[in-house]
């Protein structure tokens, strides 16, 4: 069954769910002349049967992973788009994972200062986050996500045979995202997934659409309350500044949802330090995201250098520390007093 849930930004546009790309997107082109499809070598032989017959397709292939997402692949992309003469009435596809998206995102938002673009999520983590929202983006030598444009796709379509293929690593860190939209809007997400291990979810296509949907649903909500990220927006970063820190103290060894599964048990221990969350909620994150084989500990030892990189959180103010916490499920806030003692002992909870 094909789901269809609006997104409230800069513009409105569709999320379809459920739906086969090829058909849909074709579609989609017939108004624009000419389009550019971005894919990585990964998706080299599910891509070469794509044939639009009323719209002029280019195929522009970039490297695999965070290998998209550099200044020289973006560099390539609008040099190439120069020689062919794209103009403001064509149109960019991104077909991959967020790494995809968010590269083709951000030509699309830079070029002739932003033309029209296609989002066509590969990965869970691209389904129910990267490919939502509108921030578009690529790494910089001095860190990850640091240039980028908001700039809201037309449309976004969701075909979720593509998962088929996905390794279970990546199938699981894609299920961080859907568990923690659980713990901060929609409580029936940890109902549906509790109990369950990876293979129960993966061999079930309804229960997989299901938290695909109900996780669309809620950053669109999130996002449409908030397009630019004040607290609204910020809540989509539960368990994520811990999490930002452990990806670069693991030098990007972990997946960003395996860091942000520990990111989200640190932020629910540290909402109980604060005397906010019951100590049943708290085991659930560690119970959910166990059963699915992510991880939820991280060396004692690291809490010296993971410390001053939470400093460089996005979110903190001046020299104050602000984290997304829980004073129940779906009940979110915002901790901005915690001390050094506290995040310690939150942090000890959680460590290996
Ligand atoms: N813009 C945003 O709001 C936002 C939000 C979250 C994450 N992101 C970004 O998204 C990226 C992470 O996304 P990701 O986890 O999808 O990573 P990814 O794009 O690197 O994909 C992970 C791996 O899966 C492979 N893959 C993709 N689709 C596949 C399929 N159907 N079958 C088999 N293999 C497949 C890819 O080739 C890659 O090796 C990061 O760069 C992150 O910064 C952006």
């Amino acid at each position: 069954m094909i789901h269809t849930i609006r997104v409230h930004a800069e513009h409105e546009y569709e999320v379809v769910i459920g739906c086969d790309w090829q058909i849909v997107l074709k579609q989609a082109l017939d108004s624009y002349t000419r389009v550019a499809l971005i894919y990585s070598s990964a998706m080299r032989d599910q891509i070469k049967d794509f044939q639009p017959e009323n719209t002029e397709i280019h195929y522009f292939e970039v490297a695999d992973g965070e290998g998209a997402k550099t200044a020289q692949s973006v560099q390539s992309l609008w040099n190439w788009l120069g020689a062919a003469g794209f103009t403001r009435s064509d149109a960019l596809v991104g077909v991959g994972g967020g790494t995809i998206t968010d590269l083709a995102g951000f030509a699309a938002a830079s070029w002739l200062r932003g033309i029209d673009w296609i989002a066509v999520p590969t990965t869970v983590a691209g389904m129910v986050d990267a490919a939502i929202g509108g921030k578009t983006g690529i790494n910089s030598d001095y860190g990850k996500n640091l240039i980028g444009a908001f700039h809201s796709p037309q449309k976004v379509l969701i075909d979720t045979s593509w998962l088929k293929t996905l390794s279970d690593r990546d199938f699981a860190a894609g299920l961080a995202e859907v568990v923690k939209c659980g713990f901060i809007v929609d409580e029936q997400i940890l109902e549906l997934i509790k109990g369950k291990n990876l293979s129960q979810i993966r061999g079930d296509g309804a229960l997989v659409q299901d938290l695909i949907t109900r996780s669309v649903a809620v950053k669109a909500h999130v996002v449409a309350s908030d397009f630019k990220e004040s607290f609204g927006r910020e809540v989509l970063n539960y368990g994520h500044t811990l999490g930002h820190a452990i990806e670069t103290h693991s030098k990007y060894s972990l997946r960003h949802g395996e860091a942000v599964a520990i990111g989200l048990v640190f932020a629910a221990q540290l909402s109980g330090v604060k005397g906010l969350l019951d100590s049943k909620s708290i085991a659930l994150h560690e119970q959910i995201l166990n059963d699915i084989g992510l991880p939820t500990k991280y060396p004692s030892d690291a809490w010296k250098h993971l410390s001053p990189l939470l400093a460089l959180d996005k979110k903190s103010r001046g020299h104050q520390l602000r984290f997304v916490g829980l004073s129940g499920i779906g009940k979110t806030l915002r901790i901005e007093d915690a001390n050094e003692s506290e995040l310690r002992l939150a942090y000890e909870r959680i460590s290996s």
